[in-house]
């Protein structure tokens, strides 16, 4: 049967819903949550203020970011049962394999998981931002064979992760970009989790299961795994000097560079540039400069030699790095960040609800005769 005109492989450029919450100018290279630009939101919001953009398309009072965070931070901590189960998984499963399980723990645990309403789903949301950074800390002390850390209620979002992750008081300058950067992965329109969750949560599901979905798709390596293959790319590489010739290699060996190409950028990713910027500080501080050496040694060499632009996996890599963070809790990280932007559109998603069911063009045999299974070669 022929393929219908209006199909495009992968989706590409096919509009599947209206939004308010996220826009993106690929041609531009521009970036935008409900209005505000995110090289604005980096440089002034934080990433509690963020998410309560995302979830209410307007940004809040001194009074109403005082509440939601305050209501926040009260989620932060989790059953001791999830926690328990936690310790029976396998120490050595991926991260992302480990939170697509404490998430749906998370949601057998809570009592009020099915409930319905507008004030129910934001207040499920903002549980699932809360709890879903103690769960990610808490899978890598599991796997190190240490006992999790318990949130602390004094401290900022960012700040209580990295805190819950190496038990020790948050580096204020990693406070402050580990803040940006959840700020900068938070929304990005209906990329592939977030249409997931979308689709998932418009069967009228509970949003933990929404989440899961969501969290399945993201750990694909051409989706939230490429900032982890970028990092595991660049320890390949070793060494700045060798970087140019190892990306000719791979070009004309034709694979592919993690941490580039988009299908909506056809330019460099607004976020890489502040990515950047936030990787260089981490690495002056540090007085270790050479994974983001090699990061733009390899930036300039694939925009050259095969004219693609870096995405913003590029250079949260270098950066989680250097603070210190295990290779494969990039894209957990991402989680932490994103899970603001699955709920804005879960969210946005039930308050104007459509079962979300296209069609597919059948491209199979027709009109075969049934041949009884004794009689088939
Ligand atoms: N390295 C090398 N070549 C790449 C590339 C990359 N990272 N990204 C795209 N290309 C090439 C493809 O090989 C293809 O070339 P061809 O036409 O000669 O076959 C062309 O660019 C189009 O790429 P395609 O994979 O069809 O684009 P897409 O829109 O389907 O996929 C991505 C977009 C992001 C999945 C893709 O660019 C990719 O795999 N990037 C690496 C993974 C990554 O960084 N993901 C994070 C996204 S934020």
């Amino acid at each position: 049967m022929a393929t219908s005109p209006t199909f495009k492989a992968g989706l590409e450029d096919v509009v599947a819903g209206t939004s308010d919450i996220c826009f993106i100018d690929g041609r531009e290279g521009r970036l935008v949550y409900c209005g505000y630009d995110i090289t604005e939101l980096a440089k002034h919001a934080t990433f509690e203020e963020t998410v309560f953009l995302l979830f209410h398309k307007r940004l809040p009072t001194k009074v109403e970011l005082e509440a939601f965070d305050s209501k926040l931070r009260s989620f932060r901590a989790v059953p001791g049962q999830v926690l328990q189960i936690m310790k029976e998984l396998p120490r050595e499963i991926h991260p992302m394999a480990a939170l697509r399980t404490a998430v749906s723990l998370l949601g057998n645990f809570d009592t009020d998981a099915e409930r319905t309403g507008r004030d129910a789903y934001v207040e499920t949301s903002m549980r699932l931002v809360a709890q879903i950074a103690t769960v990610i800390a808490a899978w890598e002390r599991i796997r190190n064979g240490q006992e999790p850390v318990a949130p602390r209620l004094d401290l900022s979002h960012a700040g209580n992760f990295l805190y819950m992750l190496f038990e020790r008081e948050p580096d204020p300058l990693h406070a402050k970009v580990f803040d940006v950067a959840l700020t900068l992965h938070a929304d990005h329109e209906l990329n592939a989790s977030t249409f997931s969750g979308r689709v998932t949560v418009a069967t009228l599901t509970d949003l933990y299961s929404a989440v899961g979905a969501a969290i399945g798709t993201l750990k694909g390596s051409l989706h939230g795994g490429a900032n982890e293959n970028v990092m595991k790319m660049e320890m390949e590489i070793g060494a700045v000097e060798n970087a140019e010739a190892w990306i000719k290699q791979a070009l004309a060996e034709k694979r592919k560079i993690m941490g580039f190409g988009h299908r909506v950028y056809k330019t460099k990713d607004p976020r890489a540039f502040i990515l950047e910027d936030l990787s260089a500080q981490v690495a002056t501080r540090a007085g270790t400069t050479k994974w983001l050496e090699m990061t733009r040694v390899i930036e300039r060499t694939v925009l050259m030699e095969k004219g693609l632009y870096p995405n913003v996996d590029l250079y949260s890599g270098s950066m989680y790095h250097v603070m210190g963070i295990a290779t494969d809790l990039y894209t957990p990280i991402f989680a932490l960040a994103r899970i603001s932007g699955w709920t804005a559109h879960i969210l946005e998603q039930l308050a104007n609800n459509r079962i979300i069911r296209p069609r597919a063009d059948y491209t199979g045999p027709e009109k075969l005769d049934y041949v009884p299974l004794d009689q088939r070669m």
